[in-house]
């Protein structure tokens, strides 16, 4: 076995709903803890998948992915040959990873962020050097960033807007960074919240054509609401884009993930209806943060994080009133994500009680 993942702790998944709800003896339960959408798929998803023939099943998928990559391309205007698929995001970290990293090199991430990237590349026996955001708005410290690049640096990434400070950067300070770093470091930009952003300018998918060392990352799992189909892609260009098709497993989606992920991408009337009505609890959750003097980052995103002290006694509370929280990523940040307008209303009330 590899020195490296000896001690390596496997994920830390949600209880089942079904267990906490008989612990705690409640009759709701909002699973906000892990940036799931409330408002689920667009229908047409599960009318797409339903209409799919049931003799498809004997034989292996499209391993091109040819109607998600067309619908894809068509929607984020980038190149059809410059996409990768995989089983969620998550997929494209691993092999990102896999494809890039060596023993004895190291990564640089923001800190905190999402725990995949340092977690992939301790597999692959390459370091991870975290630099701090900024403490008072959240912000990436690029300058920082670029400092810690030494010979060893392969991967720089940025989950933008970042989890799990729900915290954007804009393009250009992205582009401004790109340009300083070294050709030889590769940039990912892991885009899977980049639907919710309501600033102009979100993606910096655009660039990719400009950039060798540039990659985005989607998902649909957020806003799309598709968490369970495990759909995500990658954005890049040539050289890497044909050896990631090379490193990934052929047929590492099945007919119904690229026949449904295809008609959540074909319906974005649904997809922007999603989005207003999070950026409605958004502005509303955050008013009431505000105004009653707790700290928190700006959000661009469909979750909040907000410091509550003893992170512990706030998650358990918050779960015995029935609303299912982020408690273990920080002693005295919790992560939430925006439920619907009742639960964030319960949830407020229940925040007040327990900071009281
Ligand atoms: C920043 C970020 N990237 C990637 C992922 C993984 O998404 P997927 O469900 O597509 O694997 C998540 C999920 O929480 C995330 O927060």
């Amino acid at each position: 076995m590899k020195e490296s993942i000896k001690n390596m702790k496997a994920y830390q998944a949600e209880l089942p709903a079904e267990a906490v709800k008989a612990k705690y003896g409640l009759s709701h339960l909002a699973r906000l803890s892990a940036n799931e959408s409330v408002y689920g798929p667009s229908p047409k998803v599960y009318q797409a998948i339903r209409a799919t023939a049931a003799d498809i099943l004997g034989y292996y998928p499209d391993g091109q992915a040819t109607i998600l990559r067309e619908a894809v391309a068509k929607h984020d205007h980038v190149a059809p040959e410059s996409l990768v698929f995989g089983v969620g995001a998550d997929e494209l970290i691993q092999l990102l990873t896999r494809t890039v990293l060596t023993p004895g090199s190291n990564i640089i991430i923001p800190d905190p962020t999402f725990g995949e990237y340092a977690m992939h590349a301790q597999i692959e026996q390459a370091d991870t050097k975290k630099i701090p955001v900024k403490l008072e708005t959240g912000q990436v410290d690029f300058d920082a960033m670029l400092a810690a690049v030494d010979e060893k640096t392969t991967m720089v990434w940025l989950a933008n807007p970042n989890n799990p400070t729900g915290v954007f950067e804009k393009r250009s300070d992205i582009l401004a960074f790109l340009e300083k770093l070294p050709k030889t470091v590769t940039l990912v930009v892991d885009e899977a919240y980049y639907d919710f952003v309501d600033e102009p300018d979100a993606t910096v998918a655009i660039d990719v054509k400009n950039y060798t060392n540039l990659v985005v990352l989607r998902t649909l799992s957020k806003a799309y609401g598709l968490a369970n189909l495990r759909v995500g892609y990658g954005i890049m260009q040539e050289p890497l884009y044909g050896v990631m098709q090379a490193v990934r497993l052929p047929y590492n989606l099945n007919t119904y993930q690229i026949v449904g992920a295809t008609a959540a991408v074909e319906d974005q009337n649904y997809l922007n209806q999603v989005v207003a009505k999070t950026q409605v609890e958004r502005k509303q959750f955050q008013t009431f943060l505000r105004d009653n003097n707790l700290t928190f980052y700006n959000s661009q995103t469909n979750f909040l994080w907000i410091k509550v002290g003893d992170t512990k006694k706030v998650g358990e509370y918050l779960l015995s009133q029935g609303y299912q929280v982020n408690d273990h990523l920080n002693s005295e940040w919790i992560r939430i994500a925006l439920g619907t307008s009742e639960d964030n209303v319960g949830m407020r009330k229940a925040i007040l009680t327990i900071m009281k």
